[in-house]
Formats: structure tokens, sequence, C-alpha cells
């Protein structure tokens, strides 16, 4: 595609989209008292070690899971329905009880932020459900996505556009009135209105077309590409593996397989059970 910000930073002149500074391995200070692992094998963001579940007296969904993803890596989370993949990342942005675990972002033990306080640390987070506002526009949603800035954003709007050009053109659309792979589109673009250091998806091709999939996912890889780490869950397992330098399988709340999507493709085991052979 041409004229796209994600692929040319020559005429790029605003900071990306996608805050590559804060990706790129800088460390935020870390709270006294907290274990420090060496920069060079703690992932950028990590949910390590994970049990619990939606309440404190509850039952446990996640045992002992742990998902991760550096900068310039897109990470897939896949397993068979009912696994655990959006309890996981439910986990991993704070809506979650653990009682054993702990999320690290950049190196910050995180674990007792508020969801809200995760998206000012950087946090872009699309979940799997009722992920826009169907009654705004196209653009109140972006401009929703962008609440928490207090700068001018409307270049990250227009970074948004380049990626998502039909969004451009349905802007003062119902983004209720959109297609089921345009709303998806709106729902990332929200996302990246706060300009996150990494950026989470849940199903992101849900009941998209074959055609509309590979769409979605060249534009993810492309946001990737830039710097920014992208932790998605996807029940397109095969494709997204394809795609994927990480790759999870969990099932029943726990990691059954890990490896990178190549590893994970050719496991004549994962291959059998969750491929379809
Ligand atoms: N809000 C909730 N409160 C209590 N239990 C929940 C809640 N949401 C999900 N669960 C339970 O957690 C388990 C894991 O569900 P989850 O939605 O994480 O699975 P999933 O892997 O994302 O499935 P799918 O592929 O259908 O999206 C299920 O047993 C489910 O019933
Ligand atoms: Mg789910």
């Amino acid at each position: 595609m041409s004229g796209n910000a994600y692929q040319d930073d020559r005429g790029n002149k605003d900071v990306s989209i996608t805050n590559p500074k804060a990706a790129t391995g800088s460390v935020a200070p870390r709270k006294s008292g907290q274990a420090v692992k060496s920069d060079d094998d703690s992932p950028f963001l990590i949910g390590e070690n994970m049990t619990g579940g939606y309440s404190k007296n509850g039952p446990d969904i996640l045992h002992d899971c742990t998902i991760a993803v550096n900068p310039g890596e897109i990470a897939v989370i896949v397993g068979p329905n009912g696994a655990g993949k959006s309890t996981a990342m439910k986990a991993v942005f704070g809506m979650l009880y653990l009682r054993q675990g702990r999320v690290l972002l950049d190196g910050e033990d995180i674990s007792d932020l508020s969801p809200q306080v995760r998206v000012q640390k950087g946090m872009g987070f699309v979940p799997q459900n009722h992920n826009i506002f169907t009654s705004m526009t196209v653009e109140e949603n972006l401009e929703m996505g962008a609440f928490i800035r207090t700068d001018d954003y409307s270049a990250t709007m227009e970074q948004v556009f380049d990626l998502f050009p039909i969004l451009k053109e349905k802007r003062n659309q119902p983004a209720g009135e959109l297609s089921g792979g345009q709303r998806q589109q709106v729902a990332v673009g929200r996302a990246l209105m706060t300009q996150p250091k990494v950026l989470m998806l849940d199903e992101p091709t849900a009941g998209v077309s074959p055609i509309v999939m590979d769409e979605l996912f060249d534009r993810i890889i492309e946001v990737a590409r830039t710097g920014l780490p992208v932790l998605m869950v996807e029940q397109n397992a095969r494709q997204a593996l394809e795609i994927a330098d990480r790759g999870y399988v969990l099932v029943q709340g726990a990691n059954a397989h890990t490896g990178t999507g190549k590893e994970l493709l050719a496991d004549p085991e994962v291959r059998a059970s969750f491929l379809g052979g």
C-alpha cells in the first residue's frame, strides 16, 4: 500500500503511533524490593505463572499460565473454546483476581495496578466482545481511544487512517453500520489512538471472511514491524501461528505447548489436537 506511515518513516514527522522510543528496550524504573531479572531474558510484557479466577472465592480459571511478548514480535495464543485465552488476556490487563503470579511491563511489576492505570502505562487492549461504540461514528470511536491524551492526537488519527483507509472514508458513519472486518479495524484503531507500548488483541478476526482475515493479519504484521509488540488471541490457529514469532497453546487454563509459530505448526501433537491434523 502506498503512502502508508507505517511502512515509510521518511514523511512521518510526528512521533510514531506506536511510541517506538518506549518499545525498544528502554527500561522503566523498578520499584525497590522487586525481583529484578536481566533485561535480556525478561520479555517486554509478561503475565508470569498466573493462577486465579474471576473472584477471590471463585474457582481458578488460570493455572500457572504464562504469556509474553517482545518488541517487534507477534505472540499468538490459541486453544479450544473455553481454554482461558480471553481470561489470560484479561489477567494481563488487570481484570482478574490473581492468587499467584505477576504481570511485568517493561520490567515494572504492574500486578496491582487497575486496568485504567495499565492503559496509561501503555497497554492497548481490544477485548473479544463489545470493543466499539456502535452508536458513535468511526471518528468518535477513535476520539474515545485518545481519551487519556492531553496532547494533539490528530496526527495519530491520520496514521490510523493510513493504516485503515476505509475508516477515513467512513469516518462520519455510525460504527454499528460497518462490516465485521471494518468494526475490527475501528477497535484496533481505537487502541492505537492511545499510542500504546504494547497491543493486545482478543480475536481480531472473529467473524470475518478469509480474505478479510488475511487483510487484517497484514495490517497487524505492519504494526508489529514498527516495533510495537502484539499479543493476540486467535481462533484461526493455523493462519495465526504462521505469522507468530511466539505461540502459546492453552488448554484448561494452562500452557500446553509453547514455541515459535513454526515449531508449533510442525509439532505432530499440536497438529493432531489443535490444527486438524
Ligand atoms: N466473567 C466470567 N466470570 C466467571 N467465569 C468466566 C467469566 N468469563 C469466562 N469465564 C469462564 O472461564 C473459562 C475460560 O473462558 P474464556 O472466555 O477465557 O475462554 P476462551 O479460551 O477465551 O474461549 P473462546 O475461544 O470461546 O473465546 C470458561 O470456563 C468460562 O466459563
Ligand atoms: Mg475468548
